[in-house]
């Protein structure tokens, strides 16, 4: 099959608008270091998110909460020095945009100036929509984020499939039509019913990226450690791994350790 991204022109706003028009999904895949931006880059993912997951999978935090903006500046370089095709996209962490437009707006500019980001990604609908419609006013791409937005779990108290009832999910669909409005390029939505997600897909013109939300929508995005099976302990019913990393890494360092130990590494070959 051939698809609308398949020279190795740089993807841009206008790749991904165009590539909901023409039917083709969007593969985003999350990076928070230069190595595995680069092979996420050659291995031709569309969009490269930045996600403020870097506070879990990186720094070891049990919530998103703590990654401050400087954090993510340093995260977003190093995916930006490693990817030169696909679209990156940044996480605004915890606080950064959230009820103060000046303030959100000056958050972003500088995450854009200091990360080398081609969007920024926002959680949140109508309680932080003027934070967001300024961002875009001075001309900085966003992608919306609704559903299970992890920046608000003290608010859910759990990670649990979010709009499972009427009234959630009519605010949902409210959050994403004001997303539209306002100018978001596309929205990612995470775990919630796949109708609903569906739905949803089909009343925008802007892509729907889905994580835990099925297979109705116009892209997905994974956590990129958790797709290539790196965590053994994470395992949510959405999640599909396409590499078993751990037990290849395992064997890996058992083996190092065991030829360390005998002192088989290094041999004649690997001295100077
Ligand atoms: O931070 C992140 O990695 C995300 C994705 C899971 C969508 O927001």
């Amino acid at each position: 099959m051939s698809t609308y991204t398949e020279n190795n022109r740089k993807v841009t706003v206008s790749t991904i608008l165009s590539m909901k028009q023409q039917g083709e999904k969007i593969a985003m895949l999350t990076a928070y270091d230069y190595t595995m931006a680069t092979l996420l880059d050659q291995g031709g993912v569309d969009i490269i998110l930045v996600g403020d997951s870097a506070a879990n999978v990186m720094a070891g935090y049990t919530t998103t909460l703590p990654i401050t903006i400087d954090e993510m500046i340093y995260h977003a370089r190093s995916v930006r020095n490693g990817a030169q095709r696909a679209l990156i996209a940044v996480d605004m962490p915890f606080g950064s945009c959230s009820g103060n437009p000046m303030q959100s707006l000056a958050n972003a500019v500088r995450m854009m100036k200091e990360s080398g980001a081609d969007a920024l990604k926002i959680e949140g609908g109508v309680e932080v929509a003027d934070d967001i419609k300024k961002i875009i006013d001075a001309g900085i791409p966003v992608i919306g984020h609704l559903g299970l937005m992890p920046q608000s779990i003290n608010k859910y108290g759990s990670y649990g499939v979010r709009a499972k009832g009427d009234e959630e999910a009519e605010k949902l669909i409210n959050d994403t039509l004001l997303l539209e409005k306002i100018g978001c390029f596309a929205i990612v939505l995470e775990k919630i019913p796949a109708t609903l997600a569906q739905k949803i897909a089909q009343s925008v013109k802007i892509p729907i990226i889905g994580i835990g939300a099925g297979a109705g929508v116009d892209g997905q995005v994974l956590v990129v450690q958790d797709m290539l099976g790196m965590n053994k302990a994470f395992a949510p019913k959405f999640l599909r791994r396409y590499a078993d990393l751990h037990t290849v890494i395992m064997d890996a360092v058992g083996n190092y350790i065991s030829d360390v130990k005998s002192s088989d590494f290094p041999n004649e070959k690997e001295s100077y």
